[in-house]
Order: structure tokens, then C-alpha cells, then sequence
């Protein structure tokens, strides 16, 4: 039949059809937002800027020609009108312009003609200069977010120079020839400066590590997964959001659940966070060997009723005491499944299937198995932010466990149970009190999250947020 079909389909559902576990979405406002600092930024480094020498020939009766150079044109003056900055659905990208800029100048103007030097000042105004030009965004081949620049397009409206000092008087008649040249130069310096710059964030882009280790088991790898989606209001970058064990590196048996973070235009950006993400964590920590722990006495409160102890075991396991009485006793805990999370309305849930494995420590060091017992665990969890900080609260809702093997005869596991529940939810409360004060939200040197809301959704959380520049 339509195997070969089939066989593509199949490939290309592999290849080409990786989703996004993490969604970035900035959204108008917060472009409006950047475009208002970068104004201010602007406005406020313009004053220090000085301008390129320009350097020509004017050809003066008899004289022949004199060769002159305008040095030190810094801005005295510089009114910048409201830029104005939108997505551009497409050319896949953003588009700025500038119209009506006025600057007034000020520099030196020079001369020599033989060995004759002369000199003076000069005052310049800029009028109507427009500046229109568009970014594309895109995706390389290693992931990374790439910016370049597609058009650009500067106008000088007009120019008025008035020279002082020295033999200015022999410059009148050239105004317009200075008029002319000045205007060009400057329509191509505005363009090259914008290419410039464009070409820094590229840069910058490039060398940003989209892949990096978060500790010494896992590594997160964040690469573009498609191209950016830009539409009128928005544009939504898809991260892959994938943890790997360092050491296994390998795939999880699943796979990342496309998911739509609904629109929310009244914040600067939208984020969201498939349960895939902590699943894959989960994977990596799980294929690595490291969900394990060994519990001892000592890690266990003074007044709990429950100790590793074999001759405080007797009302959970009668017989134990008197087969190995007064001996120490380890438990080892581990996975034995991959522990999943799942993200629906409202609920963080996380199930657990492990194994316990009891010993008592003989006095020459010998570790003699006890019994192995089964768990099965559900927790489910609430997060909000609150007051800039996450917030949580985990209950236990489901705990199970099972004898499966046994050195000391078969025994009664309900009260062993019920002991060890309480002793988790002890754990547990001391935990929420802790998520209850909340951690804080990500802070960078340069900005902070402001007005932040957290959702859990069926298989994502989103996040919505303004932000604020530190000043
Ligand atoms: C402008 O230059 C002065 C002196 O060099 C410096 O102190 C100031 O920080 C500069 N301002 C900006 C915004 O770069
Ligand atoms: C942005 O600029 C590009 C190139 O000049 C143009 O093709 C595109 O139509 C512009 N987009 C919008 C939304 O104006
Ligand atoms: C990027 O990753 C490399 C290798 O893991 C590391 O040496 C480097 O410091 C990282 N760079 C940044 C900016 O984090
Ligand atoms: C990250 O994922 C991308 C896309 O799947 C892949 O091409 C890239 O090699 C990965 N990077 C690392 C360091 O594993
Ligand atoms: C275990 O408990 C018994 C009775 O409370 C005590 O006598 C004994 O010293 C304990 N064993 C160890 C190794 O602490
Ligand atoms: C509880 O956890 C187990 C083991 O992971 C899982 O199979 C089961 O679906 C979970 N139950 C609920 C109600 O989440
Ligand atoms: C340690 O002591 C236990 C119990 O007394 C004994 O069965 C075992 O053989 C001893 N092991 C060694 C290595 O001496
Ligand atoms: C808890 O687990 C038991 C045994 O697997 C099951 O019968 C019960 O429905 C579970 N309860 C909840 C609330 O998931």
C-alpha cells in the first residue's frame, strides 16, 4: 500500500516535527516597552557621541584646490522624536523607524593649502532626518536565534552649516557643496552604524551557550526547535527545553506534547513550561543512577515514634527484635520508574514508584538484608506567585506500600505504613512552610519580573509577566 508514505510520514513526524517544551512569547507591549528604554538609552549616550571626521577638497578660483577636514563634530542638541517599532508578520521580523529627528552639531573645521594652516569652529543643524529599517529573525543551523539586518534607509532632510573663526569667508560659497557631501555621508554612516549594531546582537547572539550543565548530572538544552513565529501582536520563539543526563545522554521513551499558551496582551511576555521539561529531568536523573538515597538512624528526628533500630521495630515487625536484637538498620530507597509529573488545571502532580530495601548493620560492619518492600506514591502540588515570589504548597495523597520479599518472615504492613506516612508528611510540613514563604522570582542585574502570574494548565505552566529596568 502506501508504504512508502507512511515511511516518510514517520520520518518527517521525527525530524522535522520536534515541539517546543519551552515557549517564549513577547508580546507587543513588552516591545514598546524595549523601545522606550532603548530611547532613553539613546537619547542619553547621543550627547557623548562625537560624529566621524569628514575630509574633501573645494576647488577656490586661482587658488586651485584646498584640502579641508571637519573634526570633533560632537551633538550639542538632540530632540529624539517617539520612535516608532512593530513586528513585521512578513518579513519575519521587526521594523523601527525614526522620523523627524533634528540634531543640532558642533565642531572644528581645518584647512591647509601648501603649507598654510587655517582654522575655526563651525555649528551644523540636521533637520528631518527619517531612519526606516527592518531586522529578520531566524534560527541557524545550531539552534541559535539570528538577527539580521534587511533594510535600511536614512534621509537627511536638510542641512545648514555656518563656519566661524580663521578664513571662513572663503567657505560661503561652498555651503552647498558642503551641504551635499555632509548629507551623504551621514545617510550612509546612520545605515552602517545601524548594520553595526545589528551585526553586535548577532554576535552576541551566536556566542550565548543555548546548551549548558545545570549540575553534575544533568545538562539542559535549550536550541531553537523552528524558526520565530511572528504575527501582528507577537513573536514566540520554541525552545527545545530538554534535560540529559551527562553522563547517559540519553533520549527519553517520550516525547514533548505540542501545547498553545493562550494570549494574554496585557503583559509584556507570555512564557511557557511543558510537564515535559521536568519529566525529562526526571529521565536524566533517573537513567543516571542518582534517584537513590540511603537513609540512616541519624537522619531521623529524636521524638519520631519509628527508628532504624531493630529493637524499636517490635510494634511494626514483631518477630525482628528477637532475631536481631539491637542492631542499627539502613534502608535504601530508589526509582524504579521514571518518576512522572503531570501539569493539569491547577495541580502539579508527581508519581513515584520505588522499592525500600531494609537492612540491620551486624557489629562487624556485615549489612544483613531484612525485606524489600514496594511504594507507590502520588504528590500533588499548587504554585502561584505572590508578591514577586513563587509560592507552593505539596501534599501526599496517595501512599502504598507492599512487602515483596522478606529474610524475617512475612509481617503486618499497616502499621509500618501508616508510621512512615507520617513521618513523609512531617517532611512535607516542614517543606510548605518553607514554599509558603516563597522563593524569588529569577532577578537579573538589569532588570526584574514584575506583575508575574503562574497557571498551571493541562500539560504546561504559563507564565505571564511585565518587566521592570533597573535604573
Ligand atoms: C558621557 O561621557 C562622560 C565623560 O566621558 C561620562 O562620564 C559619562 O558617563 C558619559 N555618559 C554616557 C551616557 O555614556
Ligand atoms: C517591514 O519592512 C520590510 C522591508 O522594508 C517590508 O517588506 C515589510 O512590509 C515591512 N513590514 C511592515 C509590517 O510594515
Ligand atoms: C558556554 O559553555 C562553555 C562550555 O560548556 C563554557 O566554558 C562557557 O563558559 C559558557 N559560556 C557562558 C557565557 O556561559
Ligand atoms: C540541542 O538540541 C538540538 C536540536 O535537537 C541539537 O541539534 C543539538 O545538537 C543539541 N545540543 C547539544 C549540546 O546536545
Ligand atoms: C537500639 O536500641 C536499643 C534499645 O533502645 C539500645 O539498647 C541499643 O543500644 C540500640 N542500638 C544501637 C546500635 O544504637
Ligand atoms: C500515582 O503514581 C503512579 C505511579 O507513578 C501512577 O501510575 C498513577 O497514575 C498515579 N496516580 C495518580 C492519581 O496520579
Ligand atoms: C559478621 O557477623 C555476622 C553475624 O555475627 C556473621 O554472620 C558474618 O559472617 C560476619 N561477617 C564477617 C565478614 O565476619
Ligand atoms: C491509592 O492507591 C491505591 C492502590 O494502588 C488505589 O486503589 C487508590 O485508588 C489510590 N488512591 C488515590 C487517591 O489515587
Amino acid at each position: 500500500m502506501h508504504l512508502h508514505m507512511l515511511v516518510v510520514l514517520v520520518l518527517c513526524s521525527c525530524t522535522c516535527g520536534e515541539n517546543p517544551a519551552i515557549q517564549i512569547i513577547l508580546n507587543n507591549k513588552g516591545l514598546q516597552y524595549a523601545k522606550n528604554t532603548v530611547t532613553d538609552w539613546t537619547q542619553k549616550i547621543l550627547g557623548n557621541i562625537t560624529l566621524p571626521d569628514i575630509s574633501g577638497k573645494v576647488h577656490i578660483g586661482f587658488f586651485g584646490s584646498i584640502d579641508y577636514t571637519l573634526t570633533g563634530t560632537s551633538v550639542r542638541k538632540c530632540d529624539l522624536p517617539q520612535p516608532s517599532v512593530e513586528f513585521s508578520p512578513g518579513t519575519t521580523g521587526v521594523n523601527a523607524s525614526m522620523l523627524g529627528l533634528s540634531v543640532a552639531l558642533t565642531g572644528e573645521w581645518k584647512t591647509h593649502y601648501g603649507c598654510i594652516h587655517d582654522g575655526g569652529s563651525f555649528d551644523m543643524a540636521l533637520f528631518n532626518v527619517d531612519v526606516v529599517s527592518a531586522v529578520e529573525l531566524g534560527k541557524n543551523a545550531d539552534g541559535h536565534l539570528s538577527i539580521t539586518t534587511v533594510s535600511c534607509d536614512a534621509q537627511v532632510g536638510y542641512v545648514d552649516i555656518y563656519f566661524r573663526g580663521g578664513a571662513s569667508w572663503m567657505f560661503r560659497p561652498f555651503v552647498s557643496h558642503f551641504r551635499q557631501r555632509i548629507r551623504r555621508k551621514i545617510e550612509s554612516s546612520i545605515c552602517s552604524h545601524v548594520e553595526e549594531l545589528t551585526a553586535d546582537l548577532d554576535y552576541h547572539l551566536q556566542t550565548m551557550n543555548v546548551s549548558f550543565d545545570v549540575d553534575q548530572a544533568l545538562t539542559m538544552n535549550l536550541s531553537l526547535t523552528g524558526s520565530p513565529v511572528i504575527d501582528v501582536s507577537s513573536l514566540n520563539l520554541g525552545l527545545k527545553g530538554e534535560f540529559f543526563s551527562i553522563k547517559t545522554h540519553s533520549e527519553p521513551p517520550f516525547d514533548a506534547q505540542p501545547f498553545t499558551v493562550p494570549e494574554q496582551h496585557g503583559y509584556m511576555f507570555s512564557a511557557g513550561l511543558s510537564e515535559f521539561t521536568l519529566n525529562s529531568a526526571s529521565y536524566g536523573l533517573y537513567s543516571a543512577g542518582v534517584l537513590q538515597a540511603l537513609i540512616t538512624d541519624s537522619m531521623i528526628p529524636p521524638d519520631f515514634p519509628l527508628h532504624l533500630n531493630t529493637s524499636s521495630m517490635g510494634p511494626y515487625i514483631p518477630q525482628l527484635p528477637k532475631m536481631f536484637p539491637g542492631l542499627l538498620m539502613n534502608l535504601q530507597v530508589y526509582a524504579t520508574e521514571v518518576p512522572m509529573f503531570s501539569f493539569q488545571s491547577g495541580v502539579v502532580r508527581l508519581g513515584f514508584l520505588g522499592a525500600v530495601k531494609a537492612f540491620a548493620i551486624q557489629s562487624n560492619g556485615t549489612q544483613t538484608p531484612l525485606f524489600k518492600l514496594s511504594v507507590i506514591s502520588n504528590l500533588s502540588s499548587r504554585a502561584w506567585v505572590d508578591s514577586g515570589r513563587v509560592k507552593g504548597q505539596i501534599s501526599l495523597d496517595n501512599f502504598t506500600l507492599t512487602l515483596m520479599e522478606s529474610e524475617v518472615g512475612a509481617f503486618k504492613i499497616t502499621a509500618l505504613e501508616k508510621c512512615t506516612r507520617t513521618g513523609i508528611e512531617m517532611g512535607l510540613a516542614k517543606l510548605n512552610e518553607y514554599l509558603g514563604k516563597g522563593v524569588l522570582l529569577p532577578r537579573m542585574k538589569q532588570a526584574q519580573l514584575v506583575n508575574s502570574v503562574l497557571k498551571v494548565e493541562q500539560g504546561f505552566i504559563a507564565i505571564f509577566s511585565d518587566a521592570e529596568v533597573l535604573k
